[in-house]
């Protein structure tokens, strides 16, 4: 197989250029695997990011054949064997640009709305700008009791749906309103937020959900939908700025 890689070193004055490997692709090989074996064997240079390689820190996140994925997660030879994959409502980074024969090669490029430091490495700062800004700690209602706070196993299990999270910026990357608007919180940090509020433990009084009442929070979303499609974990975003909007209004029409 050919591994098809987009190189930049990061100077906003030089061009990227894609440079091709040629790769053994073992059985079981992702396409993490496949940028280490370009790196031992032709180009020690090659930068990409990772920690665990096993789908947990969420560092690997790249574009892979034009979608937004864990490098680690992704096997080669499903790529190769053209595995379909959910289609993505279409935005700049993912249409167009550098052809490649999905049959034969893998094309690997930095995800998308983030300032690229080095070939497959971004900045990650303004992802977790937007996440930082929803505060996006517990912070309880009340002083911590003697014993543990309890949660109804049905409150438990509805803010499950959104405590996954990896911080990968896969949905980020995916959606094509963080790509027209760098001020949107985009998808995790709403995401994120909404877990908050759903949690018991806290005020209730919609505080959280007033947190991102604004023209870049949950009111900029327009439901492409591409955030819960890439999710690695299975987290829907869009699901969670659908109902915190609906809630919003009711409480608004409610005089809350
Ligand atoms: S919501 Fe999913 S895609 Fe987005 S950062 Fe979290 S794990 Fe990654
Ligand atoms: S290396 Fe940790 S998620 Fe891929």
């Amino acid at each position: 197989m050919m591994l098809k890689v987009l190189r930049h070193d990061g100077r906003p004055e030089t061009a990227p250029h894609y440079d091709l490997f040629e790769i053994d692709a073992e059985p079981g090989m992702t396409v993490l695997g496949a940028l280490f074996r370009a790196r031992e064997v032709y180009d020690d240079s090659l930068a990409f990011r990772y920690s665990c390689r096993g789908a947990v820190c969420g560092s690997c996140a790249m574009l892979v054949n034009r979608y937004p994925a864990l490098a680690c997660r992704t096997q080669v030879a499903g790529l190769l064997a053209g595995e379909e994959r959910e289609p993505l409502a279409p935005y700049p980074a993912i249409e167009g640009g550098e052809a490649w024969d999905a049959r034969t090669t893998v094309l690997v490029e930095p995800l998308p709305h983030l300032p690229v430091l080095r070939d497959l490495v971004v900045d990650m700062a303004p992802f977790f700008a937007h996440y930082r800004a929803m505060r996006p700690t517990f912070a309880p209602a009340d002083r911590a009791p003697e014993r543990e706070r309890l949660m109804a196993p049905e409150t438990a299990g509805a803010l499950e749906a959104y405590t996954a999270c990896l911080l990968c910026g896969a949905c980020y990357g995916a959606c094509p309103v963080d790509g027209d608007d760098p001020a949107y919180a985009g998808p995790a940090a709403l995401a994120k937020v909404y877990r908050f509020h759903l949690d018991s433990r806290e005020a209730g009084d919609g505080r959280r959900l007033r947190t991102a009442d604004t023209p870049h929070g949950w009111w900029r979303c327009e439901f492409h939908a591409n955030c819960r499609r890439v999710c690695p974990r299975g987290i829907e975003p869009n699901v969670a700025i659908g109902r915190a909007r609906a809630e919003l209004t009711r409480r608004k029409k409610g005089g809350e």
